[in-house]
């Protein structure tokens, strides 16, 4: 870890003055530090047997999921109802949207309802950007398409913060599938504005020419990308997304770019092993190392909770009425 003390202070009188949270792009490191303190005190109240707060009593908050989600979808839902809202999933696999209407219209009947909150995950990068400009309510982004999911990023930052102190000066080696990852492209942005030295490591195929404007370095060879890492942060192969063959096989694949032992002893001795999930046991992942003593990977589903406890909380402040 650098000497430099971080540039970013924590401060209690900073705000996060914000309608809706689409993304990390266009926060304030500021901004970003005012979240993850806010979850610390989440993170406290998690832990005790009595997890209720009211500051979202009298407050409905639709999830509204477009594509599959276990942790997003399961946090978000606590989150709400923690913090005292009225907490509905949509199911969108039984909604009229199999019947043809539009995502718009989607929105627009649900906005018709008057939710407080919509939390929407979309398979369409800039989807939830368009939906924030019809509804009258706050939106939270919970994933669009390869595009950002930016509480992902919060709750890594947070899991990081608690295990490091600081994000400030620390490598971090984000592995994998960057091209179709909306978590890395959040997470650099996160890690960038918080003083991170990034790296994305991954097949040259599924390393996206942009990520030089992106101010991060790439490798395509595993072992040197992870050289003095005190994070190494592993992404699935998002098969979804992906149109045509990216990696020649599986085995081929976590021959080469699967975290194992051999591979995680070039970084760090303390170095610390990320997956936001699903994880994919022997394609990106070793099960030895994602349920070994580096492993942070359930801990990140603990703080993806307070995370988004701490999200919903500061954009309920700056809703009409919010006590803000
Ligand atoms: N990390 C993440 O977004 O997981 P889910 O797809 O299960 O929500």
């Amino acid at each position: 870890m650098t000497e430099h003390p971080s540039p970013v202070a924590a401060s209690p009188a900073a705000v996060f003055a914000h309608r809706h949270l689409l993304g990390i792009e266009g926060l304030l490191p500021e901004e970003i530090v005012a979240l993850l303190d806010l979850a610390e005190e989440a993170v406290s109240v998690s832990r005790q047997v009595e997890k209720k707060k009211t500051v979202l009593r009298g407050r409905t908050q639709i999830n509204l999921f477009f594509e599959a989600s276990t942790r997003t979808q399961s946090s978000f839902e606590l989150a709400g109802k923690r913090l005292g809202a009225d907490v509905m999933n949509m199911s969108v696999g039984s909604s009229s949207v199999k019947k043809g209407e539009t995502l718009i219209d989607t929105a627009m009947t649900l906005n018709a309802m008057n939710p407080d909150l919509l939390v929407v995950r979309h398979h369409a990068a800039g989807a939830v950007h368009l939906l924030a400009q019809k509804v009258g309510c706050a939106v939270i982004n919970a994933g669009d398409g390869a595009h950002e999911h930016p509480t992902q990023a919060l709750l890594d930052a947070l899991t990081i913060r608690r295990h490091k102190g600081d994000i400030y000066g620390l490598r971090v080696a984000i592995c994998g599938d960057i091209l179709h990852s909306r978590v890395a492209r959040s997470n650099i942005l996160l890690l960038n504005a918080l003083g991170a030295e990034v790296r994305c490591v991954g097949p040259s195929t599924l390393l996206p020419r942009a990520l030089d404007r992106l101010g991060v370095s790439t490798f395509t060879d595993m072992r040197k990308g992870l050289e003095g890492a005190d994070i190494v942060m592993m992404l699935r192969l998002q098969r979804e997304r992906m149109d045509g063959s990216f990696v020649p096989s599986v085995r081929e694949y976590f021959h080469f770019f699967g975290l194992d032992a051999e591979k995680l002893a070039f970084a760090k001795p303390d170095a610390l092993v990320m997956h936001p999930g699903p994880m994919n046991r022997g394609v990106e992942i070793d099960s030895a190392i994602a349920d070994g003593p580096q492993s942070l990977i359930r801990e990140q589903v603990e703080m993806g909770v307070a995370v988004r406890m701490a999200v919903l909380e500061a954009l309920a402040r700056n809703l009409p009425n919010g006590g803000a």
